[in-house]
């Protein structure tokens, strides 16, 4: 396939940006088709960014067969039945995390997933395409920490961001702090420690910003996993960090540890003022994961076009959410949850 032509469903704040890489980025690809629900963004995006067909209605974006691949990068609670209509379509397709917000979904879309093993599917756990985490993976794999036995996570968004969170949250159903935001961590978990999880206990609540609790979900929570082969892992999610983007990683070995991000910083730059020595943070997703958007995108691209499948798996994606939903499970009952894994039963230690 020489020029892989794709259309895209969503064109809110992350659905803009990979628009504009697939658009204007990625060498092979054309954007030829944009898909919101929302006539004004179609509009925009087809007039700013010179697109040949612009739809309201996703099936009718379904029925245009000079497209080769689908984007999904609408509301969460979409993703299932989107991921399935363009598979069931003839479309290689790839879909913004989380794959689902419940384990009958998730499974669905495996089954469809698989009756396809011809057309590419990926998910957006795009962290696994930064160079910083791809780094870490790579020195655990050489052994350079030993057995990786520990994870603790810091997943923060920042506080000025809330009111566009608090908007985002007002729209969509997101699936609450961790099968939205935390998730990413706990694929990372599974990623670096190479072990599934077992049992869940999560806490949280509004403390900066109570509305939150209104919309039933915490503002910031932490989840406590007990993994395969006694590993564990802490998870610490929040929407109300005052510095920044506070996305951070530590991994335990048996003979070393490994931390990413640590200060989240903006860029290499120290500014020397009256307030002292200052390192600026990272403002949000956008910014600090800006290389990792354009490699998961290019990643898919070349998967389509060399007639391969990604690394992330939807496996990835039905094991990640079982996670995140035993973690939600665990915050609202104040219970221990056993992790419902899908594949395997879970073994005695
Ligand atoms: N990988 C990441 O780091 C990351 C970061 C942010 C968001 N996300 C994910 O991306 C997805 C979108 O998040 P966002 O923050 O861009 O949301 P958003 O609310 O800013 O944008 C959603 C877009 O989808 C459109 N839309 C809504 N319902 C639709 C429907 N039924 N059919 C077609 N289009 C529809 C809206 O008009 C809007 O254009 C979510 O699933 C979210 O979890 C991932």
């Amino acid at each position: 396939m020489k020029m892989v032509k794709v259309g895209i469903v969503g064109l809110g704040r992350l659905g803009r940006q990979h628009a504009e890489n697939l658009a204007f980025r990625i060498p092979n690809c054309e954007l030829s088709a944009v898909c919101s629900v929302i006539p004004e963004e179609v509009e925009q995006a087809q007039k700013e960014w010179g697109i040949k067909y612009a739809y309201t209605s996703y099936d009718e974006m379904l029925n245009n067969k000079e497209l080769d691949a689908i984007f999904i990068a609408s509301p969460s609670g979409f993703h299932c039945e989107q991921i399935e209509k363009a598979l069931n379509a003839g479309f290689h397709v790839f879909s913004e995390k989380p794959l689902g917000l419940y384990m009958e979904e998730a499974l669905r879309v495996q089954e469809v997933v698989n009756k396809h093993k011809d057309q590419v599917f990926m998910l957006g756990f795009m962290r696994r395409y930064d160079k910083s985490y791809a780094y870490a993976k790579k020195k655990i794999e050489e052994g350079k920490i030993g057995e990786p036995y520990l994870i603790r996570c810091y997943g923060l968004d920042p506080a000025k961001a809330i009111n566009g969170f608090m908007q985002f949250a007002k729209n969509n159903y997101s699936g609450g702090l961790f099968l939205d935001m935390a998730i990413h961590d706990l694929d990372l978990a599974r990623w670096f420690l190479n072990v599934e999880a077992k049992q869940v206990w999560a806490i949280g609540g509004a403390y900066g910003y109570p509305e939150i609790a209104e919309l039933n979900d915490a503002e910031t929570g932490t989840a406590l996993v007990k993994f395969e082969q006694n590993k564990m892992g802490v998870f610490v999610a929040g929407r109300n960090c005052a510095h920044g983007y506070h996305i951070e990683t530590e991994i335990i070995g048996t003979k070393g540890t490994l931390r990413v991000g640590t200060i989240p910083e903006k860029n290499m730059v120290t500014v020397f003022d009256e307030s002292g020595a200052v390192k600026e943070c990272s403002d949000g997703f956008l910014e600090r994961f800006e290389q990792a958007y354009l490699s998961e995108v290019e990643e898919f691209i070349s998967c389509v076009r060399e007639k391969r499948q990604p690394n992330v798996t939807v496996e990835d994606g039905v094991l990640s959410t079982a996670l995140g939903y035993a973690c939600k499970e665990s915050f609202e009952t104040g219970e221990l949850i056993t992790v419902q894994s899908p594949y395997k039963v879970p073994s005695s230690n």
